[in-house]
């Protein structure tokens, strides 16, 4: 049988988190607005724009219009110069395995990001060539927990919602996959993805006998 495997790309295949939070905290701190781990946490899985909002949010500030696409912009200019030295180490534990267990099992595979720079990421970890379909953050409009990205996906496979599987790292992207009707795995931890179908640690946990299991498998 044949499957929709759908990879959310930030902290599923790659840990870029650390490379938005350094150019999130330089921004909020030439604000004036202090910014901690625990608050980049929050922003996971969240756009470029609405991230902006909430630093904004938590340090009670108001800017104008033209100061926002601005702050926007040199948030990207950097978050790209952090990214432009990314290279295969950086990809997470065992995440090429399943890939290549998924291609050689002739499942159909694709990339469910927000991200807008989802593509340059996965040229410089040399893993573009393992997705069938790649719907980044320059492909949609609606934000996860909207599952349009997912169902884009889907959609581009030629594979029904039902017959899809999601892999995240973020709350709101776990609730897109259960919105979508698809099996929902997250990627980290139990208690903060409780609403997942399955949840693990990284992807060493996945052997093949659970991905062959979710190949004949249903949402319930
Ligand atoms: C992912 C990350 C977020 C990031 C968003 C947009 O969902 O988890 O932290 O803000 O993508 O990324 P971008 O590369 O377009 O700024
Ligand atoms: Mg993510």
């Amino acid at each position: 049988m044949k499957k929709g495997f759908i990879f959310d790309l930030d902290g599923v295949i790659v840990d870029t988190a650390k490379y938005h939070f350094l150019a999130w905290q330089n921004l909020a701190n030439s604000l004036g607005i202090s910014f901690s781990e625990e608050q980049n946490e929050q922003l996971k899985g969240v756009s470029r724009v609405r991230s902006l909002e909430k630093i904004l949010e938590w340090g009670n500030k108001t800017i104008s219009e033209e100061e926002f696409t601005r702050l926007m912009h040199e948030k990207n200019e950097e978050y790209l110069n952090y990214i432009s030295k990314m290279d295969t180490s950086e990809i997470l534990p065992d995440v090429p395995r399943v890939l290549d267990y998924l291609m050689k099992e002739q499942q159909a595979i694709a990339l469910g990001s927000a991200s807008k720079n989802a593509r340059i990421i996965l040229e410089k970890v040399e893993l573009k060539n393992k997705f069938h379909a790649i719907v980044d953050g320059t492909n949609v409009s609606k934000a996860k927990p909207d599952p349009e990205v997912f169902l884009i996906g889907a959609q581009e496979l030629g594979i029904s919602p039902g017959d899809c599987v999601v892999f995240e790292d973020s709350v709101a992207g776990i609730q897109a996959a259960n919105v979508a009707n698809m099996i929902s795995i997250g990627i980290g931890d139990p208690s903060v993805l409780g609403e997942a179908d399955y949840v693990f640690k990284d992807f060493t946990e996945i052997k093949e006998e659970f991905i062959n299991n979710l190949v004949s498998a249903k949402k319930v």
